[in-house]
């Protein structure tokens, strides 16, 4: 998705908008551009590609200034061009736009500029938004109102941040709908436009968050925030817990593998103040718990997407087994257009990384038009998924950068587990002896995990082995078949290798018919309730000829005859298994895809945060 970075301030405006842009790189670009107000006119730099080639053409091209916007373009509308990157610029040069979303009805618009004598540049739907602020400025308004009126006439969702030269003083920046976030970063005699939070993490930590149909105007002191219709609006300011080095790469080579080794933190700090071990109690403030709630809730309904949508599989089987509520599991985009059976006695649970996932944000707008109470597990402060909930459970995961979901995953998991144990207290009095077990069972695991991710040699010495064939199998039972998965998913989405996770008992049911030695079978066979049915789809894969590498509990001693390589993963309560056995799964799929040479933080054609549909 296309990255925004916008200042205002008494600095070069130039450098920290490049270096906000080159944080958000790994949200998926193919061009990049800036807009600097110099010498009384605006200075444009853009470019197709890398927002390396920007950087030498801004060294080539210097330009100075102290208010400016730049943006990194993920092509919807117009193929990947520099006239086609952002900013974009009207026909006068005194106002300039950069834009995240899709204006839907553009072509009218554009017809209608056309009609009216406007001259369009590029084949983007953006250039709409630039035309229309001209027309409302040579009408006399000031930028403010002139974005205003122009905003109005948009349809879809959008996030716009502009300026112009009549009004050098300030930015203004808009969300409608959800086409990702705006935030508001607030400095010392200067300020802030980002399109995530990590863009301007080295700058402050305080922040608001643009709500749907806002616009806001930025000065160097400060803001101010208005509806579309232009009633004043009070936003909460935060401030953001992560620090800028948790944004950076530190000395790993990628940010995926970086987010691969803080998961042993990332779990402590997800456990941190919610659960009292002493009394084996948990609480979620934020999730305005009570037990009057808790009782009217007949049936939870988990909405999610990709990796997220995974670990809501396995948050089915949390809340089901500890607090005996039953628990339907949607894929956002399917749910947004079935029409689903929702009524207020129901709990929707949407589980996203982002927050701003806009098939999950709409999953979560049919939900409450339906009278659904709406929580959400989120791990971008600020996101639109959090603010809009009834009550969230923050990941507390850390920026997570790399585009393959790694620690927000296994954070969303604990924290599905840390709301099965909650529920079952409001719903039981708390004495349940599941929770108190739940609870002790919590405390060991960013040790457990810590052990897993030494093994770390031992699964790239194992990737080396396997990088080079094209399909592979995942096979996984129980709680661990949404781990099948999530670790084809991990593989395929960095590395390119076809992989396919399913069902283990499923296998005569089809895939055994792939089965030969071209295709390596991945079984998750840790003991668990479903072990020796895992051995036998095993002994099946093997029979056919297929090369099957098994995920096994330290100690297992048969497994290791059975099979071409086990990897042993510790022995833990089978509810918190999917945490320690998704480990070697994150682990082979980043050896392999650096091996085979891929872009492993910034996957070709994918994004970190989908907005749009
Ligand atoms: C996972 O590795 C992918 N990046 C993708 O499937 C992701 O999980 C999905 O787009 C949902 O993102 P969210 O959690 O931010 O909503």
């Amino acid at each position: 998705m296309c990255g925004i970075v916008g200042y205002i301030g008494m600095r070069d405006a130039a450098p920290i908008i490049l270096n906000g842009l080159k944080r958000l790189e790994y949200r998926g670009y193919d061009s990049a551009g800036i807009a600097i107000y110099q010498d009384g006119k605006i200075e444009m730099r853009r470019d197709v590609g890398k927002l390396s080639a920007l950087e030498q053409l801004v060294r080539e091209q210097p330009v100075s200034g102290r208010l400016g916007i730049g943006h990194t373009r993920w092509a919807t509308h117009g193929e990947p061009s520099a006239r086609n990157a952002h900013p974009h610029i009207g026909m006068t040069g005194n106002v300039v736009v950069v834009h995240n979303g899709i204006v839907e009805n553009y072509l009218e618009l554009r017809d209608m500029l056309q009609s009216e004598g406007a001259e369009f540049a590029s084949e983007t739907d953006t250039e709409t938004i630039v035309h229309l602020i001209e027309r409302y400025l040579a009408a006399g308004l000031s930028i403010e109102d002139a974005s205003r009126e122009a905003f109005q006439l948009l349809r879809g969702a959008q996030a716009i941040v502009t300026f112009s030269i009549n009004e050098p003083d300030r930015l203004v920046a808009c969300r409608i709908g959800n086409a990702g976030g705006v935030a508001i970063g607030v400095g010392e005699d200067e300020m802030f436009i980002a399109s995530d939070i990590p863009a301007i993490l080295e700058h402050t930590r305080r922040m608001v968050f643009l709500e749907s149909r806002t616009v806001a105007v930025v000065t160097s002191e400060g803001y101010e925030v208005k509806t579309l219709g232009g009633a004043p609006v009070i936003l909460e300011e935060h401030t953001i817990p992560w620090d800028p080095i948790s944004a950076a790469k530190g000395s790993y080579k990628h940010f995926m593998q970086k987010e691969i080794f803080e998961q042993p933190r990332a779990l402590t700090d997800t456990i941190r103040g919610r659960v009292d071990f002493e009394h084996q109690w948990v609480s979620l403030p934020e999730m305005n718990l009570s037990p009057d709630i808790v009782r009217r809730i007949s049936r939870i309904h988990i909405v999610a997407c990709g990796t997220s949508y995974y670990s809501g599989l396995i948050g089915k089987t949390l809340i089901e087994r500890i607090a005996r509520i039953p628990v339907e599991v949607s894929i956002g985009s399917e749910f947004r257009y079935a029409d689903p059976l929702i009524d207020d006695t129901m709990a929707v649970l949407a589980i996203t990384q982002s927050g701003e996932t806009v098939d999950t944000l709409a999953a979560m707008e049919e939900a409450r038009d339906k009278g659904a109470l709406l929580w959400s597990i989120v791990n971008a402060i600020g996101s639109q998924a959090m603010r809009i909930a009834d009550g969230y459970i923050a990941m507390q995961a850390g920026p997570e950068i790399g585009v393959a979901s790694t620690k927000a995953f296994t954070t969303s998991i604990v924290d599905q587990y840390l709301l099965a144990c909650c529920l079952s207290q409001f719903r039981n009095g708390g004495d349940s002896e599941m929770v108190k077990k739940a609870a002790s069972d919590l405390a060991r695991m960013p040790d457990l995990i810590g052990g897993v991710l030494d093994h770390d040699e031992e699964y790239h010495a194992l990737a080396s082995r396997l990088y080079s064939f094209s399909n592979f199998l995942y096979l996984g039972r129980g709680i661990n078949y949404p781990i099948a998965l999530e670790g084809a998913l991990k593989l395929k989405e960095i590395s390119y290798i076809h992989a396919e996770g399913y069902p283990a008992g499923e296998m005569k049911h089809g895939p055994i018919a792939l089965i030969d030695r071209h295709m390596p079978v991945l079984a998750i066979a840790t003991r668990d309730g479903v072990y020796d049915k895992m051995l036998s789809q095993i002994e099946q894969a093997k029979t056919r000829g297929g090369i099957v590498v098994a995920l096994a509990t330290e100690g297992d001693s048969q497994i290791a005859d059975k099979v071409d390589h086990a990897i042993y993963v510790p022995e833990v309560p089978e509810l918190l298994s999917p945490v320690v056995n998704v480990l070697p799964l994150q682990l082979l799929a980043y050896h392999i895809a650096v091996i085979r040479g891929a872009d492993v933080d910034q996957p070709r054609n994918l994004a970190k945060s989908v907005t749009v549909e």
